[in-house]
């Protein structure tokens, strides 16, 4: 049904809006009013011009800003959460003042939501809104908002959590929604994301995991599903393996023939984003390329089901839809177990299909966060025989508390991360400051115990304590020989993460 000259864009509205306001129209003459409102709404819009957003509208009280369109940026969800932010700042001295002068309680409310709106031959960007729905979450998230507060959707959360800080909301119901979505309140920048120094040393050691992890993809392409669980401590290396892995895997000989080259998909669990299924439904929507809040999201789904060759996708894909939450999509009839196992077989179908076309590797990192139904379901997966090339990749923190991944099947290995030997860690220490006194790089690599995370963290001590500072051409100089290295609270906020 879509025109071809349609295009899709990602983009990220901000909507703003003032709480208080008909308090405030009554008690001025409306041509002060007009003053007063459209002062503010100018110092709104030019941190939303700072940080190149298009601002959209000023509908009535409120400001609705597009960072995405016309121009893009990679950053965009961030941009839209920077200029959030700047905008509460402005907006509560204006409030500050209102209340000193005229005793008018004036708050703003924000709402931020990232998604796909699709668009014909548009010249401006105010027809998107009324074409896709991002603007209406957009403007139903914010009203869910109290003053002062910047409400985000789970998409923008999902883009922005390494850089901002949040506070979890939960589902708010939204006029017109079939489900309710998940909410997160933005509650600054993080500070931990320093980026003082860049850390970034080659891959040290670790010759034996990569073919282990390269013996079980072989292995998988046979036509044997593995699971590979990679487990250890807080910051030993899970993730940079999983990313090194992929790296080669991708690029090796048979990887440069995109026929032959993996398919990665890949979640991480996290501990506040804990709906059912997730390490499931996310990763395998965004391969399918299914804007999960648009209208037509089961279409979508109906087509990339033919498109894998589906026998018959109009089975499957209201199963599938169920599953995802897809709009318009009936909430199952029953919890029932006959119900659980036609949907993991549905799943389990489209895995395969997913995987008939290329070599699948499907990583789950952090998965002593994750949800049961998402445990259940990849079990089950893993259980089954599929004679595709289908490999698990699992990472997961071992510590006190952490349960027991599963009984061994022969398709299943456990790689258990130790730490880094000395030399290798002194490896690490040279890779970002060759310069410094050995006698203070063995004292690092001592205190780190092989945890390449905390070599990391005692670096980024030295240069915060200005013990390493820049000299003024530019090179990285020791200013005064630390005494003591200190340990950051960060560090020992993540050391200490107790393992739900
Ligand atoms: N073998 C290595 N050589 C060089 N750097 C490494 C090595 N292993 C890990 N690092 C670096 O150490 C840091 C921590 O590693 P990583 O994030 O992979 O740990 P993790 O085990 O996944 O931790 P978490 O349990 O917190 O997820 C990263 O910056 C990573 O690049
Ligand atoms: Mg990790």
């Amino acid at each position: 049904m879509q025109d071809q000259a349609q295009e899709r864009r990602l983009v990220t509205v901000l909507f703003a809006d003032f709480a208080g306001f008909t308090q405030l129209a009554d008690q001025m003459d409306p041509e002060e009013l007009q003053v007063l409102v459209s002062g503010i709404f100018e110092d709104l819009a030019e941190e939303a011009v700072a940080y190149d957003g298009t601002i959209e509208k000023f509908i009535g009280d409120a400001i609705f800003v597009v960072f995405g369109a016309p121009v893009a940026h990679e950053d965009d969800p961030q941009r839209a959460l920077r200029t959030a932010l700047a905008m509460q700042r402005v907006f509560a001295e204006h409030a500050a003042r209102l209340k000193k002068e005229r005793g008018i309680e004036l708050g703003l409310r924000i709402g931020v939501h990232t998604g796909v709106v699709v668009a014909g031959s548009v010249r401006s960007v105010a027809e998107y809104g009324v074409m896709g729905d991002t603007v209406n979450v957009a403007s139903r998230i914010q009203a869910a908002a109290g003053p002062g507060e910047i409400y985000v959707s789970s998409t923008s959360f999902r883009l922005t959590n390494r850089e901002f800080s949040f506070r979890e909301v939960g589902p708010i119901e939204l006029k017109g929604k079939e489900k309710p979505i998940l909410v997160y309140a933005l509650t600054g920048e993080r500070t931990d994301v320093r980026p003082v120094i860049d850390v970034s040393a080659p891959l040290v050691g670790r010759w034996m995991e990569l073919s282990r992890l390269d013996l079980a993809y072989q292995s998988s392409r046979l036509g044997h599903t593995e699971v590979v669980l990679i487990a250890g401590e807080p910051g030993i290396g899970k993730s940079r393996l999983l990313s090194e892995f992929t790296g080669l895997a991708t690029a090796s000989e048979e990887g440069a023939n995109s026929a032959e080259a993996p398919r990665v998909l890949r979640w991480t669990f996290s501990r506040v984003n804990n709906r059912a299924y997730a390490g499931f439904i996310e990763p395998l929507m965004v391969e399918l390329r299914i804007d999960v809040t648009s209208a037509d999201a089961q279409t979508q789904l109906e087509e990339r089901l033919a498109e894998l060759d589906f026998m018959n996708p109009k089975l499957v894909s209201p199963i599938l839809a169920q599953f995802a939450h897809l709009p318009g999509a009936p909430e199952p009839a029953s919890d029932s177990e006959e119900w659980k196992r036609t949907m993991f077989i549905a799943v389990y179908d489209l895995i395969v299909a997913l995987a008939r076309t290329r070599p699948l590797l499907y990583i789950l990192e952090d998965l002593h966060y994750a949800d049961a139904a998402s445990l259940d379901l990849l079990w089950f997966l893993a259980s089954r025989t599929s004679r595709v090339p289908l490999l698990f990749l699992l990472a997961q923190r071992i510590g006190p508390g952490t349960p027991d991944p599963r009984p061994s099947r022969t398709n299943f290995t456990q790689l258990v991360l130790e730490p880094l030997s000395d030399e290798e860690a002194a490896r690490i220490v040279e890779a970002t400051f060759d310069w410094l006194p050995d006698e203070l790089r063995d004292r690092i690599v001592a205190r780190a115990g092989g945890n390449p995370f905390f070599i990391e963290e005692s670096l980024r001590s030295l240069v915060e304590s200005g013990a390493v500072q820049k000299d003024a051409i530019g090179e990285w100089t020791l200013r005064d020989r630390p005494s003591v290295l200190e340990v950051p609270a960060t560090l020992l906020a993540t050391a200490d993460e107790v393992i739900e």
